[in-house]
């Protein structure tokens, strides 16, 4: 089916040819760290933005993903959506939108959960740094 095909080609394309797949210094200021697992099934995601103070917004992000295909690929598709947007913006983005882009089915909605969960707790962490 066409949607089937859907499914293959995109989550495919972000599984083999992931975007921003690495890490950022941890201990720099700027920098917001995201980690987070799936307890369904042990699949763990971290995910790190680097915030402009000036402008507030995001100007870097990275990710590592220890999981299936389609945790691998929603990660892949988050750090090219959050990319020059605010906090803001960021904290929006739904899974669902990320589940019905890659076209992942009912079973692999969590995997996309679990790139919702690490912006936010990205941010957060970014937050706290800041707060303190
Ligand atoms: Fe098929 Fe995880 S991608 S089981
Ligand atoms: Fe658990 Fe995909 S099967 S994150």
């Amino acid at each position: 089916s066409l949607s089937l095909r859907s499914y293959h080609e995109k989550v495919i394309d972000h599984y083999e040819r992931p975007r921003n797949v690495g890490s950022l210094p941890r201990s720099d200021p700027d920098v917001g760290t995201g980690l987070v697992g799936a307890p369904a099934c042990g699949d763990v995601m971290k995910l790190q933005i680097r915030v402009d103070d000036k402008s507030g917004k995001i100007v870097d992000v990275k990710f590592k993903t220890f999981g299936c295909g389609s945790a691998i690929a929603s990660s892949s598709y988050m750090t090219e959506r959050v990319r020059g947007m605010s906090l803001e913006e960021a904290s929006q983005i739904r899974n669902t939108e990320i589940a019905k882009e890659l076209c992942l089915p009912p079973v692999k909605l969590h995997c996309s959960m679990l790139a919702e969960d690490a912006i936010k707790s990205a941010i957060k962490d970014y937050k706290t740094k800041r707060a303190t």
